[in-house]
Order: C-alpha cells, then structure tokens, then sequence
C-alpha cells in the first residue's frame, strides 16, 4: 500500500528540511537514501573506471554498469538492452536524435512536426537539424489551454511532409499527458518517425515503449530520484544502427587507423565516448529499483491524487487563475491575479515553500496561453495533502503587499 509517510522517512532531504515544502520537482527531484548510499558507495567501495581495468574492483563496478542497461530495458519496455545509451540527460539523448535525424532522416522540404509547448531542449535541437537538412519545422494547433488535439495533429499529415514528429509526453509547464500512442500511430502511418521528450513522463508514470512503438525516447535520471549527470536515449535498435555518435573518443572505438579510418564499438557502445558517469549509473538502478518497490501504478495514482487535490483547492480561490486544469503528472501551473509570479515565488520561499517561476524553459508557450511568467509547483511520491493544503493557506492569505515586502 502507497505510504507517505514511510516513503518521505527515505528522503533525507526531506528529514534534514522538516518544515520545507519543496513543490519544484519538475526541477529536479530528491533522492532516497538507497541512490544516496549506492553513489558513496562507489566512492568508497568500488572507484574504479568501467571497461578499461584489468583488476576485481573494475570488473565489478563494469558489470553492474553494463547490467543496468537491462534495469533500464525492462522499467521502460524496451526490446532489448542494447536499445540504452547512456546519455548525460534528456537534452542529450534529444540532441543525439536530433543530430542524426538532420544529418540521416531529413532532407530540404521535409516537416519537422512540434509543438510552441516544447522545452528547450526539445526544440533547439530540432531548429539546428532543420539547418541542417533543409527541413522545415510545423508547430501542431493548440486552444489556448494548451490542449492536445488529435485531430488537429492529423491534419498536420495532409501534404505528405512530415518525416519527424518531435514531442513531450507530459509537458513541464502544463502537466498534461499526451496521446502517445496515438501520436505514434498516426505518424506512423504516414511514414514519419517519433522522438518523444520523456523527461516529465518517465519519472512520474508507467512508460512502455514496446506497447507505445515510440521511436526514440529521452529522459533525464535526476528527475526520477537517480543522480545527475545521466540520461537515457531508448532508440530501436535498427534506428539506433544507422546513427553515428555525438561524440568520439575512448570506449566507443574498436581500432582506429592513420588514414582517419575509425571502426566504431556495436550499438549502443558507440555512442558513449570518454569516461562516463558510471556512480550516476548505479544509483540509476537504484532509483529504477526504488520505484519498482513503490509501483509505477501507484506513483502514477498518487500524482494524478495530488494534481486533482491541488487544483481543486485553487479553484476554491478568488485571487488565483490555474492554467492546467487536465494536468495530471503533479504538475500545477497558476499565478496569483495582479502579482507578477517571481514576486509571490520570493514571498513563498520566505515561509519555506519552494516553486519556479517564468517560462520555465518553454519559451513558446506564451503564444498559445497567452502568459509570460507563470508559477509551477511541481510534486512528486514525497509530497503530501498536508502540504499542499499549507501552501493553500499561504497562497489564499498573499497580497501584493507582502510579496512586495519580501522583495525589498
Ligand atoms: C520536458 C523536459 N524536457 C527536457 C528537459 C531537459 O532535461 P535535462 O536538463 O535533465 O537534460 C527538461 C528539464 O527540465 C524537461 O522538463
């Protein structure tokens, strides 16, 4: 049974910050004890690089490296473990699809299908593969809630041009879970490819890429209680085969030659040059490990309960406008009517509540809801009704006055 209570006892930052409220997990997440323990481990126990030493310490930490590749297949769905390439985070699993989608899967007069909901760092790569190959980019039709629609998305389609569809599965500002395998079937069906941006689905839902037939998957380990510094590219491994890597250098290569001749590592070795973050990998699997004990189910449940909670309450107030009323993935999006979003965000932080504010990062997205600077509290298994109803309180009670005040 889901346990708040419990599960908040394994996050020491939450044990070290009694009265913090940290609504800002879209961010970056906390980690439990057990990623915590598992990365000093390493330093303490087994500091020794992957595939490179011929010693006990290196073989071990090298096979629980390579191992994690099947943690990360089997939580995700994926064929086979050789469709895993460690990445440093979702920005770059999403520039090495982007980068070789340019180079290998478009040419001039191509589509580039999007959205203006995407983050950063799911659309400057695609500008520069749209540099690159001549293609152009196509932003999907969005209501100015930022709804998804299907059969906008279809019509998209009609000439014939789109090649790459480039999404998120949830947003990072409206919360909202997309259609993904829809998505994909349509695309599909019309010859395209898709490139799904993971970052804010995988931490928070059951994700299954064999059953959604997605392209191309990316999301970031620090978003889902691992460590930074590590990321995930899925690809199908047919796909994966045809891509070169982002990066050369030791460990991707079988030989080299003076003539610039390289003979590349197989798939997905190859695309993971130079030392990696091999601590950030194991405390990945635990993570993964850590989530599995939870269940997917019920932390997918428990952030659907916290959005709908969350939202329900603003609602009940007159001094505040909810942006994302279908978010579902603990992501809740407002501002406070007449105060600009960073000024409420300092006077929370002076009672210990934690938000962001701005764009965060999906600097198109004013064009479709039509709002500059919004506030996202932004939750994971670790927050609680409790806390939400104090932030309720804080935020029922905030005038411009006191934010003002806290800003001086
Ligand atoms: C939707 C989305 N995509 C991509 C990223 C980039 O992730 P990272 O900074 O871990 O590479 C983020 C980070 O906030 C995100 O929210």
């Amino acid at each position: 049974m889901f346990d708040v209570n419990k599960i908040r006892n394994d996050f020491p930052m939450i044990r070290n910050h009694p009265d913090l409220i940290y609504l800002d997990s879209g961010a970056t997440s906390f980690k439990p004890q057990c990623v915590i323990d598992e990365v000093v481990k390493y330093y303490e126990w087994e500091n020794a690089n992957i595939h490179r030493g011929d010693y006990d310490i290196s073989f071990r930490v090298s096979k629980i490296y390579d191992d994690t590749r099947k943690t990360v297949a089997d939580f995700i769905g994926a064929e086979r473990p050789e469709c895993i390439v460690y990445t440093y985070g979702a920005t770059s699993s999403l520039n090495t699809v982007a980068i070789n989608a340019g180079k290998k899967f478009l040419q001039k007069g191509d589509v580039i299908l999007t959205s203006q909901v995407e983050h950063a760092s799911d659309i400057l790569p695609w500008f520069k593969a749209a540099e690159a190959s001549g293609a152009e980019i196509r932003y999907i039709p969005f209501d100015e809630h930022a709804v998804f629609n299907l059969d906008e998305y279809e019509k998209c389609f009609s000439d014939n041009r789109v090649k790459i569809v480039a999404l998120p599965y949830v947003s990072n500002v409206m919360g909202y879970i997309y259609p993904v395998k829809e998505i994909v079937k349509i695309a599909h069906e019309h010859g395209a490819l898709v490139s799904i941006d993971g970052a804010q689905a995988v931490p928070h839902l059951k994700v299954d890429v064999s059953d959604l037939d997605v392209d191309f998957l990316s999301f970031s380990s620090h978003k889902m209680l691992g460590p930074a510094g590590i990321g995930i590219l899925y690809g199908k491994f047919d796909l994966l085969e045809q891509m070169d890597p982002i990066f050369y250098g030791g460990g991707s290569n079988a030989r080299f030659y003076e003539n610039g001749e390289i003979i590349l590592q197989k798939t997905p070795e190859k695309f993971e040059a130079g030392t990696p973050c091999i601590e950030g990998v194991l405390g990945l699997r635990k993570a993964i490990e850590y989530l599995e004990s939870i269940g997917m189910d019920e932390v997918m449940e428990y952030g659907i309960e916290l959005s709908d909670y969350f939202i329900e309450k603003l609602e009940q107030l007159d001094n505040v406008e909810v942006y994302n009323r279908g978010s579902k993935a603990g992501i809740v999006t407002f501002n406070l009517k007449g105060i600009f979003a960073q000024d409420a965000a300092s006077y929370f932080n002076r009672l210990g509540i934690s938000v962001r504010t701005g764009n965060h990062c999906a600097k198109l997205l004013h064009h479709v809801i039509h709002v500059n600077e919004t506030i996202r509290a932004s939750m994971h298994i670790y927050n609680t009704k409790e806390e939400i109803d104090r932030f309720v309180d804080v935020i029922r009670d905030t005038t411009i006055e006191k934010c003002v005040d806290s800003v001086l």
